[in-house]
């Protein structure tokens, strides 16, 4: 996600944009940009960007010297298209420096309109998706539409989502916004407009501020407001009625930013599969390794660590079942010294959220050395990592704040998802049919996860009951051996509890002799091949006295009645359970960590990127 701001009416919109900006920051840091409408810039347009990573906005007041002028907008940019350099930066102009856009989002039609752009004689000079709406708009204004005119008639051109806000030389004191899903606040005070991705930008300025419908337009000027519907109606914009101070609006109302990202999954899902499904077949812009690359490939390795590594299991399993190649996954920092055996057949898969793990690129690098092919999927477009590979795919979870991985994480899951049904179909080791019927099973997660929070209350419930407990087994089988390692991890680094994962099928080898009537256990025993297995499984723990909590398909009353407790979730595909019940698991540690009064964003000992070995 980016942040957009813009002032009109201001004395000083310079100053203005970037303290709008900096209080933005937290929505992506790779680059930023202003650009000011002053009528005697040549076009009317003064612009000023950077790409320094988290210190652009210094730098765009370090170097700007810029003119006076009434209104601007203000960009700080997470790339999900085209790389994080000064050339990608919003704004964006048109042919003729006279329009700027700044947006958020991601307009999935960008390719069909960017042809027929430059078949009609536009020059576009990023390989953003942003650039194509300067110059929609500036067309516009060419035929004798105004801007506010203008950017309705663009609007309904845009597939996808997109929040705009857009400037023209031809009215000064113009700022004309509109949204499509991504989110856009609108406000005023005495002769000022404002317009922002979020009130956290704003609430210092002004609290009579107006959150933005999808399809509606907004006219921002000095002092006023107006606002239309997709079809041009005028109409009253719905106020914001806010309570909260600037850091709790830079969480958007949550308590920290695990619970907010908790929440953001469903969207983190959706984003990360724009443009990547077309009638049941995949696609992905970026990966740079052709269908004949692919082919030749004869078994993967998938290296991370952490979290990355949990969905990176996850992800060989898919690989093995779906494309039949030979998969499985390996701690990055085990991998990168036992001297692997591998070579041009072989495709190193690194999982990397932050894409400068060092364990992580280090193995990766080795897998370089010794002739494999590589393949990185990471959160943070040109990171270290996605500069090191022969192919990346990059997931669009935006920024993720908290140091326990949690919306990045069930987006790396379907990636490495839908990339097993790219190589089954490149194997031809799936019917057709069934290819997109599991397609259409993952565009179906996001909608699953939204449910799965929807039971937030009762999963809190259940933490409730555990919340003196500091020592806690999680047991899956399967794919759900995967899914208790990830609810094992985050119970220990968000509330700071014992919490040791095992295949289910391993405990009667030696771990079964800790369980007794003080032992706690959670089994992910959602309906699959080895559920049965599961049963009883969940029958020997019983049986020695210990509590357990069961993650269950909705509505399976056979294993509630076997357990004490049950984290219920909406039922799916066997291998696509883990991005839906690891969504109690992260609910169950954030509740028992908070129950504790943990830091849950910044837990203790760890650190967001770890760049040490
Ligand atoms: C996950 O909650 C942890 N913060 C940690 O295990 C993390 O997944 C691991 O350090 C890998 O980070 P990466 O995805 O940025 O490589």
């Amino acid at each position: 996600m980016c942040g957009i701001i813009g002032f009109t009416g201001s004395d000083d919109p310079f100053g203005a944009l970037l303290d709008g900006l900096t209080l933005l920051e937290y929505r992506g840091y790779d680059s930023a940009g202003v650009a000011l409408v002053n009528p005697s810039e040549s076009g009317g347009i003064w612009r000023s960007r950077a790409a320094v990573r988290a210190q652009s906005i210094p730098e765009l007041k370090a170097a700007a010297d810029p003119p006076a002028a009434r209104a601007g907008i203000g960009h700080t940019r997470w790339a999900t298209h085209g790389a994080p350099t000064e050339k990608n930066a919003h704004p964006h102009l048109d042919c003729r420096g006279e329009v700027a856009v700044v947006h958020n989002g991601i307009i999935e039609n960008y390719r069909e309109l960017s042809a027929s752009l430059v078949a009609g004689g536009h020059t576009l000079s990023s390989q953003t998706d942003t650039e194509v709406v300067a110059h929609l708009v500036e067309e516009e204004l060419a035929g004798g539409a105004g801007l506010f005119e203008a950017v309705q008639r663009c609007s309904r051109r845009l597939r996808g989502d997109f929040a705009l806000a857009i400037v023209s030389a031809g009215e000064p004191d113009l700022i004309v916004a509109t949204r499509q899903t991504s989110p856009l606040i609108v406000g005023r005070a005495e002769g000022l407009g404002v317009v922002a991705s979020d009130i956290s930008a704003l609430l210092e300025t002004t609290r009579e501020l107006y959150a933005l419908e999808d399809g509606q337009v907004a006219a921002v000027g000095p002092g006023s407001v107006e606002v239309v519907d997709r079809d041009g109606q005028p109409l009253e914009p719905t106020p914001i009625r806010v309570s909260w101070g600037v850091q709790a609006a830079r969480r958007e109302g949550y308590e920290d930013f695990m619970s907010k990202e908790i929440h953001e999954q469903p969207r983190a899902l959706a984003d990360t599969l724009i443009g990547r499904v077309h009638d049941g077949l995949t696609e992905f812009e970026e990966l740079a390794l052709s269908d004949e690359e692919l082919a030749s490939i004869e078994r993967v390795v998938v290296i991370a660590c952490g979290s990355s590594y949990h969905a990176g299991y996850i992800g060989a399993a898919s690989l093995e079942q779906w494309a039949r190649i030979p998969a499985h996954a390996e701690i990055a920092s085990e991998f990168r010294y036992r001297s692997p055996v591998l070579d041009g057949s072989t495709l190193v898969v690194a999982i990397s959220q932050s894409g400068e793990t060092v364990d992580t690129y280090h193995a990766l690098r080795e897998a370089r050395r010794r002739g494999g092919r590589t393949l990185v999927i990471t959160n943070v477009v040109d990171s270290l990592m996605a500069r090191e590979a022969d192919g990346v795919l990059y997931t669009r979870a935006g920024p993720e704040i908290g140091v326990a991985s949690t919306k990045c994480h069930v987006a790396q899951i379907l990636l490495v998802q839908l990339f097993a049904l790219h190589l089954a179909r490149i194997r031809r080791a799936l019917p057709p049919e069934e290819a997109a019927r599991l397609a259409g099973a993952i565009e179906a997660l996001p909608g699953l996860v939204e449910e799965a929070l929807g039971k937030a209350e009762r999963y809190e419930k259940v933490a409730e009951e555990l919340s003196g407990v500091n020592d806690v087994f999680f047991l899956g089988r399967n794919i759900g051996y995967p899914i208790a390692l990830e609810g094992a991890l985050k119970l220990k680094e968000l509330a700071y509890v014992r919490a040791e994962a095992y295949a289910a099928g391993e405990m009667k080898h030696g771990p079964i002799s800790l369980i007794d009537r003080h032992s706690v256990a959670v089994v992910v025993a959602t309906r699959g091949p080895l559920w049965p297995k599961l049963l009883a499984n969940i029958e020997e723990l019983r049986a020695r006295g210990a509590t357990v909590v069961a993650v269950t398909d909705e509505g399976d009353a056979e294993t509630a009645g076997l357990v004490e407790l049950v984290l219920e979730v909406p039922p799916t595909e066997e291998l696509l359970t883990p991005v839906v019940a690891v969504v109690p698991l992260q609910l169950l540690a954030y509740a028992v960590a908070r129950e504790r009064g943990n830091d849950v964003d910044r837990p203790r000992n760890l650190a967001k990127v770890v760049t040490v070995e």
